[in-house]
């Protein structure tokens, strides 16, 4: 089915100048954006969207990262929008992330994982909404 999901290209990428080459995995993927801004979030905006990880040890640490400096937000679509990202992106520590995916070619620790990625359709409503109205999302 055609889905959409949340993705952020974190701090760390942001600042190494790979928007673009992120981006591009996307779309040559047959990912749309079809929402963007580039943004550096408040400790609350941050906090509030991820608050399901508020009891984990490194929520504060995860906090703090994510709003050391912009990060590009953005919505994507397409056929299997949320695993197609999540292959894309490779696992969350880019130690065990495959060869060839985003994170094993751009993160350095599980903290600066260069990207976010929604894990549910679920996660994925929510979080777009949480970012996006709805008239800012150019379905095409
Ligand atoms: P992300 O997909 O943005 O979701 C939560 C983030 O918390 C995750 O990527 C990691 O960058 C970060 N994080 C730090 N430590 C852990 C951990 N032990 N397990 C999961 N996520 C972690």
């Amino acid at each position: 089915a055609i889905e959409r999901t949340l993705s952020i290209i974190k701090p760390d990428a942001v600042a190494k100048n790979v928007i673009g080459k992120i981006t591009q995995r996307f779309e040559d993927a047959g990912l749309k954006v079809v929402a963007a801004k580039l943004v550096q979030l408040s400790a609350l905006e941050a906090g509030q969207f991820y608050a399901v990880h508020k009891d984990r040890p490194f929520y504060k640490d995860l906090v703090n990262f994510m709003i050391s400096g912009p990060v590009m937000i953005q919505a994507l679509e397409g056929e299997s929008a949320i695993s197609k990202n999540r292959d894309l992106m490779g696992a969350t520590d880019p130690k065990k992330a495959e060869p060839g995916t985003i994170r094993a070619d751009f993160a350095d620790s599980i903290d600066a994982n260069a990207v976010h990625g929604s894990d549910a359709p679920e996660t994925a409503a929510a979080e777009v909404a949480f970012f996006f109205p709805g008239l800012n999302v150019y379905s095409r």
